[in-house]
């Protein structure tokens, strides 16, 4: 293992009716909450009202951003910035998945940044200071709800950066209710289980071994989610199966995971890439880009994609070499990917390979990345070939 120092100052606030834990969690001299939504989802499953009953008990006076975006965009990050600054907000409330979480945050630390908060993103500039915020989380995805990160894309030059600031850019609080994530549909609810999939297995992807205790934590909640997946989309009502799923997600990526080593993260960045030049679903390329990531990197450390295969997907290795048990593993994935109605290949997004120059130079504009093994330009075009 690698030294490491944990920290993760979120309150993480689970269960049945805990929003009633909102007032209470705001700081004690708050006049100017923002509470920052999406699309409007929150208004046709009761979570808005929900959450405006609660800052009715409070004497604060509530302003609104809405419509943030699925894969946030830095313009509207700017707009936030704007209000916050004009109106002296001194709370942020996202109410919302991801996106409206990693909006939020960047919204946070631009409101007390004098420069362009893009600044920010593309870490030109370092904050010190930023509002604090909390988070009433209504899709079990991301794990943004627990930790630092923040995605933001900027659609002029079309990059899309993660970046953050902890403990500035932690949410204070995180109100977790898995009711909210009832309506759900069922292509966000695949998305999410895929993401927090990829979180494990970035993680798991790492060097610094033997990590025993990391490994059977990371391979337990992949069993989970494995064996909970098919049954909550049989069920998108069970409350039972959103709270397991709800729950692994922000477990997945709250850092208590990745003690002692650094994940690999390699197609997150070029997921980020994609997803920077064609609008699709986060998720949605990680599903296509991983089993390719996998396939493409078996050599790094086979024993390591052994190990998954056996313990998570459980191959039978009796009879078979490393080779074959390995790759058996990634083909389960892509099997199990599939059952739960997945893509594929880039295809399904109808992409095609004129634009992988683009998608190379945005996934390289930080030089060569990951951890498990450093990606250049010829990997990433051979992981987007064996993805077309
Ligand atoms: O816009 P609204 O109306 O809220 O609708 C959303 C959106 O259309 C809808 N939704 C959310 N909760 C719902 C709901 N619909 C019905 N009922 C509910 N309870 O779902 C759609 C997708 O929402 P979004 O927030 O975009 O999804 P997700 O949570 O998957 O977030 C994706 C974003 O997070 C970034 C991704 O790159 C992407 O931009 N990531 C952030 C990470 C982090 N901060 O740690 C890590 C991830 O790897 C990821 O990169
Ligand atoms: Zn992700």
């Amino acid at each position: 293992m690698d030294a490491f120092t944990f920290h993760n100052p979120t309150k993480l606030i689970f269960g049945k009716d805990q929003i009633t834990q909102l007032p209470t969690q705001l700081p004690s001299g708050t006049k100017k909450v923002l509470v920052v939504y999406g699309g409007g989802s929150i208004k046709k499953n009761g979570v808005y009202d929900q959450v405006m009953e609660q800052l009715n008990k409070v004497d604060v006076e509530v302003l609104e951003l809405s419509g943030v975006e699925p894969n946030p965009k830095l313009t509207t990050v700017e707009k936030g910035v704007d209000l916050c600054k004009r109106e002296e907000v001194d709370f942020l409330l996202a109410v919302g998945g991801g996106s409206v979480i990693d909006c939020t945050k960047t919204i946070a630390a631009g409101a007390k940044y004098d420069g362009a908060p893009w600044d920010l993103v593309t870490r030109k500039a370092t904050p010190e200071t930023a509002l604090p915020f909390g988070t009433v989380l209504t899709l079990a995805a991301t794990g943004s709800e627990m930790n630092a990160g923040a995605v933001i894309t900027n659609w002029e030059t079309n990059e899309k950066y993660g970046w953050g600031a902890a403990p500035l850019t932690n949410p204070a609080f995180s109100i977790l209710d898995p009711a909210n994530t009832v309506s759900v549909p069922k292509d966000q609810t695949i998305y999410g289980i895929v993401d927090m999939m990829t979180h494990l297995f970035e993680q798991y992807f790492h060097n610094p071994t033997p990590s025993p205790v990391q490994d059977e934590m990371v391979e337990g909640v992949l069993r989970a989610v494995i064996d909970t997946a098919p049954k909550l989309l049989e069920n998108l009502e069970s409350i039972e199966h959103r709270e397991t799923i709800l729950y692994a997600g922000t477990i997945a990526l709250n850092g208590m995971l990745q003690m002692g080593y650094r994940g690999d993260w390699a197609s997150h960045n070029i997921e980020h890439a994609v997803s920077a030049v064609y609008d699709i679903p986060h998720a949605g390329g990680l599903a296509i880009l991983f089993p390719n990531w996998m396939q493409h990197n078996i050599d790094v450390n086979e024993q390591r994609f052994v190990q998954l295969a056996t313990k998570v997907f459980g191959v039978n290795p009796e009879g078979k070499s490393n080779r074959e048990v390995a790759e058996e593993g990634i083909q389960e994935l892509r099997k199990f990917w599939t059952s739960i109605g997945a893509p594929e290949t880039l295809r399904d997004y109808d992409i095609g390979d004129d634009q992988f120059d683009v998608i190379i130079d945005r996934a390289m504009k930080r030089g060569p990345f990951g951890n498990f093994n450093k990606l250049h330009e010829d990997d990433v075009e051979k992981i987007l070939q064996l993805s077309k």
